[in-house]
């Protein structure tokens, strides 16, 4: 497959292409990022296919507990060092914390210089890498340092994929899921029919270039997350305290976020938004992909008080993204409480499933 979609905001317009990654070219410096795994299989392969006077290498250590300031600062350092100027070029060559920070770190260097990404994750080509959001985790919380900054362009070569390990599959699919809950029932109808794997890559490939399309359709309409953006946040209010409860070592993100969206829907039933067999569909789905749909607690009100640290959250009101049916989304922030943390204790139970 090859493809082009247009990222169009008041602000910003860039492609994402989707297909086998072509030749880079830039008339300045350029800086690639990556991880010592990534590196390790698509480094070269993205050498070759760049042309630029200079070209350096900067690898940070591989995980979501190195996207911190610290990783930011050991950056910025490569970027000195090698002489970028204002008009160099960062490529981020990775998953989503990779380009997350790259994002981040080109937002600020020396008041900003462009970035390309190349996602080398289901997680990152289907959603991370589209739209501009940026940052790294302090001790607060997730992503709660960050700026906007869109890249120039995001190359999505699915055959990257082919080395991913079938946890992160999974946990890309989730975000795969959450585009197709939010927007579109006919997706979500295509994706109970059958299942994505690596080795049905056209099947694969249709279905990033479908996540992608809503990604931008929604970023076009919002860039900045005024509005229907906070949707692409569906999963995301209860799975970022998920992480935050088990220090980013237990899940990840992806599977955070399944169970995130499980509980959503159960206060959407809650709040008879969503039919119990809705619910069951969703939960059905996410579990053919092992994704974890439960995470045990006991203590609801400490669950409840880690909701404020989410960036929705304004004036101490909490913001929960509801899926509304299948194929639509509502935003509420006026559930009591009491509503909030029956259904905190019932998601809790130990012996749910
Ligand atoms: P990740 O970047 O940590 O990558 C997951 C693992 O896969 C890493 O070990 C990585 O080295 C490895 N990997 C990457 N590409 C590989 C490949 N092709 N073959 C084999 N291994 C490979 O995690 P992720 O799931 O890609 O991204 C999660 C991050 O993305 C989180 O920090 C989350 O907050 C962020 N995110 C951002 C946005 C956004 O809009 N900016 C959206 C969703 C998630
Ligand atoms: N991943 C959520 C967003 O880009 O808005």
């Amino acid at each position: 497959m090859n493809k082009t979609i247009q990222i169009q905001t008041k602000s910003t317009q860039y492609p994402i292409y989707i297909g086998t990654l072509p030749q880079i070219e830039s008339p300045h410096k350029v800086l690639i990022v990556s991880n010592p795994k990534v590196a390790g299989f698509y480094l070269r392969q993205v050498l070759e296919r760049i042309i630029a006077p200079e070209v350096y290498v900067c690898i940070v250590p591989d995980g979501e507990q190195y996207k911190n300031m610290q990783s930011v600062e050991y950056i910025l350092e490569c970027a000195f060092s090698h002489r970028l100027d204002r008009k160099s070029l960062m490529i981020a060559l990775g998953g989503g914390v990779i380009g997350d920070m790259v994002g981040f770190v080109s937002g600020i260097y020396q008041r900003g210089i462009d970035f390309i990404q190349i996602p080398t994750t289901l997680l990152a080509q289907v959603d991370a890498s589209v739209g501009g959001k940026t940052g790294v985790n302090n001790a607060f919380g997730k992503n709660l340092i960050g700026l906007f900054h869109q890249p120039k362009a995001v190359y999505i070569d699915p055959a990257m994929l082919t080395t991913l390990p079938n946890r992160e599959f999974g946990a890309g699919v989730a975000e795969i899921v959450k585009m197709a809950v939010c927007f579109d029932k006919t997706f979500f109808d295509s994706l109970l029919a059958r299942k994505l794997s690596l080795q049905d890559m056209e099947s694969l490939s249709e279905a990033i270039a479908k996540s992608v399309e809503i990604k931008a359709r929604v970023v076009n309409a919002d860039e900045k997350e005024q509005g229907i953006r906070a949707a692409l946040n569906y999963g995301h209010t209860f799975g970022h305290v998920i992480e935050n409860l088990t220090q980013y070592e237990q899940f990840l993100h992806g599977e955070a976020v399944s169970i995130g969206m499980c509980m959503a829907n159960t206060l959407a039933c809650e709040l008879g938004l969503l039919s119990q067999e809705q619910c069951q569909s969703i939960k059905q789905l996410l579990s053919s992909y092992n994704l974890p749909t439960h995470f045990a607690f006991e203590n609801a009100q400490g669950f409840y008080e880690k909701f404020y640290l989410d960036k929705k959250s304004t004036d101490s009101r909490i913001m929960f993204i509801l899926p509304q049916g299948i194929g639509d989304v509502k935003f509420c922030n006026d559930v009591p409480k009491d509503v909030v943390l029956r259904v905190l204790k019932k998601c809790g139970d130990y012996d749910e499933n």
